[in-house]
């Protein structure tokens, strides 16, 4: 598969492994090629681009912004490019301006995944991987067992495929949460992950659904 990602973050760069190891195609975007030269020769096979280029790329469109600026990466990435695609949204509706912790910037009914289904209406929005760190979005092995990853999104078959790239990330149990509203949950989740971190000063933790 072709994957195009929108970033070049410490995200785009764990989940572009992630995606060669899986045998795919991939392509950074960003506004500065540049500064991933060196970082590229470390992953054989990626090419980077801009975020048109790989937004044109990808079969599969991920987006791994800074929340701030995702509007405008998806602007530079040019919406008819990512017509009908399945796309991925890693992002988290976080305020930086203040400092850290970061304040969360969103409203219900207006959370960061919804926001991104309006303004790409014909593409198929999933939102997964943001409610755990980018160093086990890929290989999510802890000490005391493997956390969930929660998905969000209106396509069943978006969230099928987003599904299967998960596992194919080493994810063993991904719960899907329901359509796109749901971004909000997930977005929540994430800042209770993230004060937990700021709390503890510890970042390598992640959760666990437990039945009866
Ligand atoms: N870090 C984590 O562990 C983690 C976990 C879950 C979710 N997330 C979420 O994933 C996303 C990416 O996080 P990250 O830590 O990898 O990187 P980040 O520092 O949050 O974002 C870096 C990316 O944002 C782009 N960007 C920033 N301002 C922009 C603007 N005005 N216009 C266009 N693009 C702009 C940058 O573009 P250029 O390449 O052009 O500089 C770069 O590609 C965030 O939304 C974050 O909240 C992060």
């Amino acid at each position: 598969m072709k994957v195009g990602i929108l970033g070049s973050g410490t995200v785009a760069k764990q989940i572009a492994s992630g995606f060669i190891n899986a045998g795919h195609q991939v392509k950074l975007g960003t506004r500065d090629a540049e500064k991933l030269k060196e970082w590229q020769k470390s992953i054989p096979g990626v090419t980077v681009g801009s975020f048109s280029d790989a937004a044109s790329f990808g079969e599969v469109v991920a987006i791994a912004t800074l929340w701030s600026g995702t509007e405008n990466a998806l602007r530079l990435a040019g919406i008819e490019n990512i017509k009908s695609k399945i796309v991925i949204d890693i992002t988290n509706p976080l305020d930086f301006s203040s400092g850290v912790p970061p304040k969360f910037s969103v409203t219900y009914g207006n959370s960061a995944g919804e926001q991104i289904q309006n303004w790409l209406k014909d593409s198929k929005v999933v939102k997964a991987f943001n409610t755990v760190s980018a160093s086990i979005m890929i290989n999510p092995k802890l000490e005391e067992g493997n956390p969930d990853l929660l998905i969000a999104g209106n396509d069943l078959d978006a969230k099928k495929v987003v599904t299967e790239i998960a596992k194919s990330f080493g994810w063993q149990n991904v719960i899907d949460m329901g359509d796109i509203k749901q971004a909000f949950w997930l977005e929540t989740f994430a800042m209770l992950w993230i004060e937990f971190g700021f709390k503890y000063n510890h970042w390598t933790h992640a959760f666990k659904l437990l039945y009866k």
